[in-house]
């Protein structure tokens, strides 16, 4: 079967049939498809008003062997996906959370990968009976704390971890069609830095790869021989996630002069809402929103509040400073 066209944009069938029919599928879907389905029922019955918003957030590994011993891995702490999971709870979504095993997660992130060890963070008490927070660091633990547990109490976050690529993608389509009854009140935010190559099943080594034994190169080269993941995301727009739901993705580079024509293009050829844009070096700093009316925005933080880092999510809630449209990239400007 050749594409379909759907509002002329061509959705491939084959290679998702092909990808989804000889790749295995990750052993804990049936289980997160159990918990995602309880979570999104739970919400369209209790709160029928409430948006959900599907967050993916770190990155994806390519494995080398069946039983991995080496992969390669993308670029993604995962600061992006668990810092606006944060900004959306507190606008009153609920979150899945589609994230890479053991990249940050929303509220434990200020803790948990921090230069500080987590148990500088605590004292014993004067007395010596007990552990506590050391007083500088009390104000603000309670305040994650409170807005954890709100998150916890009312079901509003739902954390599911992938590690591979291909589990990213079964995650990814299984999770869109399942927000189907959501309708135009789902959001897909899709902050993950997924692979563009991986090695099929069929071509995986069961085992770890000998150093003595050479592997395709001269002598006791290692050649590796990748194939293209196939962009789904048009499959995603046109075909997985429910009709009128709002989809906005990122785009990473490293070129300056790349990203804003590569944002565009992303956003023609797959024609859903938004590409947030960032570089590498000024992510946390900067994006470029470029959005389907033909805007160029860029957002940014004053050089004067760059200790915090910016998730992007507030220019979306409209808590970040504008600046004009187009204005150059200029940090030491700030
Ligand atoms: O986590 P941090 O350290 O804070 O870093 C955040 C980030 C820089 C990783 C993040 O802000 C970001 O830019 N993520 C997207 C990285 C990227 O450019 O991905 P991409 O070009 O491979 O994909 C673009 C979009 O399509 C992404 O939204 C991706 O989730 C999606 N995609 C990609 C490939 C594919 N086969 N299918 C997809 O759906």
């Amino acid at each position: 079967m050749s594409p379909h066209t759907t509002n002329g944009v061509s959705i491939n069938e084959d290679a998702e049939n092909t990808y989804f029919q000889t790749n295995p599928s990750p052993k804990a879907l049936t289980k997160h498809q159990a918990l995602a389905l309880e979570f999104i029922q739970y919400h369209l019955e209790n709160a029928p008003d409430r948006r959900i918003v599907l967050v993916t957030s770190g990155g994806t590994t390519v494995p080398l062997e069946n039983q991995t011993v080496r992969f390669i891995d993308n670029f993604s702490a995962g600061t992006r996906g668990a810092t606006s999971a944060e900004y959306f709870l507190q606008e009153g979504y609920a979150v899945i959370f589609l994230h890479r095993q053991f990249s940050l997660l929303p509220y434990s992130r200020h803790y948990s990968h921090s230069t500080n060890c987590f148990l500088d963070f605590m004292e014993e008490s004067e007395d010596g009976e007990r552990v506590v927070v050391r007083k500088e660091y009390q104000e603000k633990m309670r305040r994650v704390l409170q807005q954890y547990q709100y998150a916890k109490n009312n079901r509003l976050l739902l954390l599911l971890p992938f590690t591979t690529v291909i589990e990213y993608m079964f995650e990814l389509r299984s999770l869109a069609t399942l927000m189907q009854p959501i309708g135009s009140r789902a959001l897909f935010y899709l902050a993950a830095a997924v692979s563009d190559f991986f090695i099929p099943r069929d071509r995986m080594e069961e085992h770890k790869i000998q150093s003595r034994e050479g592997r395709g190169g001269s002598g006791r080269q290692l050649v590796i021989n990748l194939d293209p993941v196939p962009k789904f995301l048009s499959n995603l727009v046109h075909s997985w996630a429910p009709k009128g739901s709002m989809i906005v993705s990122f785009k990473l580079e490293t070129d300056p002069s790349l990203l804003v024509s590569k944002a565009e293009q992303a956003l023609d050829r797959y024609q859903h809402d938004l590409v947030i844009g960032n570089m590498l070096m000024t992510r946390k700093w900067e994006v470029v929103f470029i959005s389907r009316d033909g805007g160029e925005r860029w957002i940014r933080v004053p050089k004067t509040r760059r200790s915090k880092s910016f998730s992007g999510i507030e220019a979306l809630v409209g808590k970040a400073e504008r600046k004009p449209d187009s204005e150059p990239v200029d940090l030491e400007g700030g």
